[in-house]
């Protein structure tokens, strides 16, 4: 959700701003722009449009200099446009920003009184004018004062035209980091942006200002002007994970990392042969007395949650909810301090789950966070994190963040199945090896990348379909629909397999698609009925299923085969022909995988 690079140093800024911004159009790709002191003055350059449309313009004019900041936008307040596209500024200061200025209009009322014009229809230039209204010489103070007026969310990079070689930045909500160089200093809204250059940095708190000198010197205050000495970290993650790598997309690559990154994630986490979390911070005997589980988050996250939930209902029988976090956190919902709140995002950052961690933790509920990000906000908040070990996952749509997602939650099934009395210690290994297995046999379900290419031949020219399963495969079927719809731009539905014929099996007609998804043996007999009833109207099934089911030539017109493995850990596997069908789509309809209209990865706004 927008994009922040600032720089001071020794070396090009609008090059080393521009590395940053294509590292960050993840989070924003609708518009971009850069500040930088140059030839004397404070020069800005901005475009609609994808980052190369800028550089382009940057690259016909160059603006030499060594200090400066950049944005990659993702529209809220105002279409994607030359206008609203950041930095917004005046003569004096120059400013970028991830979030919401809830306030923004009342602030625009005072400011016009004020005798301020505006020219776009952003938030963030109401932010510019309220800060230069505040700046009489101190930077500190101006940003204190405009802060103190504004409510929502934000981080900023902030340039003041007098005082060349410096960036200023601070935030509330939204992520800010200050990385170190030699004799050279970074802004960053991930670490992503800069690793190329170091991966050592400094996290901002919420109400921390950040100086970054023109000798790359970088100092943290409150927004009383009080020093804070800060922590320096380093990041996890090479420079080399963030690139493709030989792959035509991130998403492919990311796909196929599924089985280390989950082998990452799930093996340390193993000691002989049983589910530990003692290096994660929970003591043995932490799930005892846990009476329900409450999971939380967003998107592709909260259907990692749906697969849990019927892993740990199933095997520890203890109940277990999936909530999405913008209605849980505005729905007053019954918690109390025996339950767990489980929080599950990739980034950490995302400001509904975000929200609800802290609803949680203000209602005295013990939180616990799945979060794929080092340091990231969730992750600091929460009472206990498990990080999972995917990498930087840059596509958009998530794969292998949501494959370890789910790692992580078959785990901690087995471990409160464990601690509740319901499965002996033997028991509990057996699942353990069954989840190995499971791991590995990732590598034999990537094999349906040639078929999914196949039927990505028929399904290109299709514009709506139907995703139907049971059980474990229903979770399979709203991703499978999510990852199509997100980046071939195919309508889908995902349907309960039972379901369907309250309604909706009025829109199947000749020749629609219907994606049927039986990795569940146990409920294979149901969900051939399913099949038929659509298939007796006309429906195109294409059925994914276990290796060995046997199923007659009357149900499918294109089958995939999985695997064979049991029922319990196939949505493993399950969700892998999904991926690659919606990857294959995608690029047949010729859409822009890695960048998916309109959408962000990472959603710092609610
Ligand atoms: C956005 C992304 C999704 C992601 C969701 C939750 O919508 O496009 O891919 O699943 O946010 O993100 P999180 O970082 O919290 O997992």
């Amino acid at each position: 959700m927008c994009g922040i690079v600032g720089y001071s140093g020794v070396k090009n800024a609008v090059r080393v701003l521009l590395e940053g911004l294509s590292a960050l159009e993840y989070r924003g790709y609708d518009s971009a722009g850069v500040s930088v002191f140059s030839d004397g003055g404070l020069k800005t350059v901005k475009a609609a449009g994808r980052l190369a449309v800028v550089a382009e313009q940057l690259s016909a004019h160059p603006l030499p200099g060594c200090c400066g900041i950049g944005h990659t936008r993702w529209a809220t307040h105002g279409e994607p446009s030359d206008a609203n596209a950041h930095p917004h500024g005046t003569a004096r200061v120059s400013l970028v920003h991830n979030g919401i200025i809830e306030n923004y209009a009342e602030l625009k009322t005072e400011l016009s009184a004020k005798g301020y014009s505006f020219e776009t229809q952003t938030d963030t230039e109401v932010a510019a004018k309220l800060l230069d209204s505040c700046y009489r010489g101190d930077p500190i103070a101006a940003i204190r004062e405009a802060c103190a007026q504004m409510e929502g969310s934000y981080a900023f990079g902030i340039l003041f035209a007098d005082r060349p070689g410096e960036v200023y930045g601070t935030r509330l909500n939204s992520p800010l980091l200050a990385a170190v160089g030699q004799g050279e200093g970074f802004l960053a809204s991930d670490i992503s942006a800069v690793l190329q250059y170091t991966k050592q940095y400094y996290t901002l708190e919420h109400g921390e200002i950040v100086k970054i000198s023109p000798d790359g010197a970088i100092s943290v205050c409150t927004m009383d002007g009080a020093p804070v000495q800060k922590e320096l970290l380093t990041a996890q993650w090479d420079v080399e994970q963030a690139q493709k790598n030989g792959y035509e997309h991130f998403m492919r690559k990311e796909i196929f990392e599924q089985p280390t990154a989950l082998y990452n994630t799930v093996h340390p986490r193993i000691i002989k042969g049983l589910p530990d979390f003692t290096h994660d911070g929970i003591a043995p005997g932490f799930f005892k007395n846990i009476t329900r589980i409450q999971m939380v988050a967003c998107g592709t996250a909260s259907y990692a949650g749906f697969i849990g939930k019927n892993v740990i209902e199933k095997l520890a029988r203890v109940p277990a909810e999936v909530d999405i976090a913008s209605e849980f956190r505005y729905r007053d919902p019954i918690l109390d301090p025996t339950q767990l709140v489980v929080v599950i995002s990739q980034s950490g950052e995302t400001a509904d789950t975000l929200a609800a961690l802290r609803l949680a933790k203000k209602q005295g509920v013990k939180t616990l966070a799945i979060v794929n990000v080092a340091g990231s906000t969730i992750a600091r908040e929460a009472d206990i994190v498990l990080y999972t070990y995917a990498g930087p996952e840059i596509a958009v749509a998530s794969t292998k963040a949501y494959s370890v997602q789910t790692g992580v939650l078959y785990l901690l099934a087995i471990r409160i199945a464990m601690e509740k009395g319901r499965i002996d210690e033997g028991q509990a290994a057996g699942y353990v090896a069954g989840l190995l297995k499971a791991i590995e046999m990732t590598n034999d379900a990537l094999k349906t990348d040639e078929k999914t290419k196949e039927l990505a031949s028929i399904l290109k020219n299709i514009e709506d379909l139907f995703f139907i399963g049971r059980g474990a495969d229903f979770p399979l079927c709203r991703e499978g629909s999510l990852k199509l719809k997100e980046i071939s731009y195919i309508h889908s539905e995902a349907y309960e397999a039972g379901e369907l014929k309250h309604g909706t099996i009025s829109l199947i007609t000749d020749g629609v698609p219907v994606i049927a998804i039986a990795t569940q043996t146990s409920l294979l007999p149901k969900t051939i009925s399913n099949i038929k009833e659509t298939r007796a109207r006309g429906a195109q099934i294409i059925l994914i299923c276990k290796q060995s089911d046997e199923i007659g030539d009357d149900v499918y017109d294109h089958i995939i085969r999985l695997p064979d493995l049991d029922d319990l850990f196939a949505p493993i596997l399950g969700v892998i022909p999904l991926q690659l069908m919606a990857y294959h789509t995608a690029v047949a309809r010729g859409c822009d995988v890695d960048k998916p209209r309109n959408l962000a990865k990472s959603v710092t706004v609610e």
